[in-house]
């Protein structure tokens, strides 16, 4: 779509997890993406730790901000509103974005979006292809969250249809890194190994694929335990660790279901187009895979760049752009951080949602509740 000057100029704040990612967007174009993470602070823990993200995000937060601004050619002043992820996430990590958000719309007069980091991640690929087709079917793959999600507006209406009944994807990946003695994140590290090691080389179990299965559910903690039994017996006898073939047949059994159950579901649910979001969507094996069933298919599939994949706050700014553009009640600066934010409430409008003209007439009292 082209630029224009009427479409919403939004800024956007995420803080999840370790990444503080701040994101202005005009409309569905991306002006800036600045992004500050903590991730080599929780590497030597082997995950993330909350309060080291909290205090780092407390760090980067103002400059990040100001950096955000400055590649985006704009001044706070321009911004039509200001959105934040209001969860899910860790509590801590996620209450320093919104305090910020809400002193920044505070003392600008903008309005305040309280965004789902979940539609986040599917809404950001408007900034790569455009507007998203209604209905869309998303595929959501984090560290946190495996869903099948239909959607017929990003701003109101997401549904699930399935999702994991035990570890995400992504946790997956991080967990088999962990054991291959690989480093923290797992997933960008195993994806570069399974490059050159063969996908076919070990038949790992695929996870609730059975006839009486749910058709649309993951599991992978079965997975994650048989690959780390194949690691063990190997090492048990003396024996060395293929860790290039473990890589590509781990994450061959993972990107498998996730894009069997993908296809499925658009067929079943007459979508012609898939979207595949969150961090493991970065992945180059799923990318490539789900390309060549979504041809086989007939169905369209969007994934945004990698960099949009993982967390970032361009996808925050790109969802409060969309909430501005079909005017959605803000959220007042009453909002508070939901930690398990459900994927159905793409925004959180705040208890008493308020008029985006009457927003910088609400109380200081509540600023800080
Ligand atoms: O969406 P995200 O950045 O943060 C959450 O909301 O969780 O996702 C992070 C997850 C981590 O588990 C990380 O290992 C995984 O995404 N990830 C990948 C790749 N890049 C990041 N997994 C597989 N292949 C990748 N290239
Ligand atoms: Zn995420």
């Amino acid at each position: 779509m082209a630029e224009t000057r009427d479409e919403p100029l939004v800024l956007g704040i995420e803080t999840s997890c370790d990444e503080t990612g701040v994101g202005v967007v005009r409309g569905t174009t991306l002006l800036a993406d600045a992004v500050a993470s903590s991730v080599d602070e929780h590497a030597r823990f082997g995950g993330v730790v909350p309060e080291v993200a909290s205090r780092a995000h407390l760090e980067a937060m103002v400059p990040t901000i100001q950096r955000a601004l400055k590649d985006a050619g704009v001044t706070a002043s321009d911004l039509d509103g200001i959105a934040v992820t209001a969860g899910p996430g860790l509590a801590g990590a996620l209450l320093v974005g919104v305090s910020a958000a809400k002193a920044y719309a505070y003392a600008l007069g903008k309005p305040l979006y309280g965004v789902n980091h979940l539609a986040s991640h599917i809404c950001v690929d408007q900034l790569e292809h455009g507007a998203l087709p209604e209905p869309t079917m998303a595929l959501l793959v984090s560290g946190g969250h495996s869903s099948l999600l239909l959607s017929t507006d990003i701003t109101s209406d997401v549904r699930p249809l399935g999702s994991t009944i035990d570890d995400a994807a992504g946790e997956a990946f991080d967990k088999i890194a962990r054991v291959l003695n690989l480093g923290f994140p797992g997933g960008p590290v195993i994806d570069r190994y399974a490059r050159e090691g063969d996908p076919d080389a070990i038949a790992f179990p695929r996870g609730l694929t059975g006839p009486r299965d749910a058709a649309y559910d993951f599991s992978f903690s079965g997975l994650k335990t048989s690959v780390a039994r194949w690691i063990e017996a190997k090492r048990a006898a003396g024996e060395e660790v293929p860790v290039r073939d473990v890589a590509a047949s781990f994450q061959e059994a993972v990107v498998d279901v996730l894009t069997r159950k993908a296809v499925r579901a658009c067929k079943d649910e007459g979508v012609d187009h898939l979207m595949i979001g969150g961090g493991v969507a970065a992945n180059t094996r799923l990318r490539a895979l789900a390309q060549e069933r979504c041809d086989a298919a007939g169905i369209r599939l969007r994934v945004p760049r990698p960099k949009l994949c993982t967390d970032n706050g361009a996808m925050v700014a790109a969802l409060g752009a969309e909430m501005v553009a079909r005017n959605r009640a803000a959220s007042d600066l009453g909002l508070s951080a939901d930690s398990s934010l459900p994927v159905t409430e793409p925004h959180v409008p705040g208890a008493h949602a308020h008029d985006h003209d009457h927003v910088h007439e609400v109380s200081k009292d509540n600023l800080y509740s």
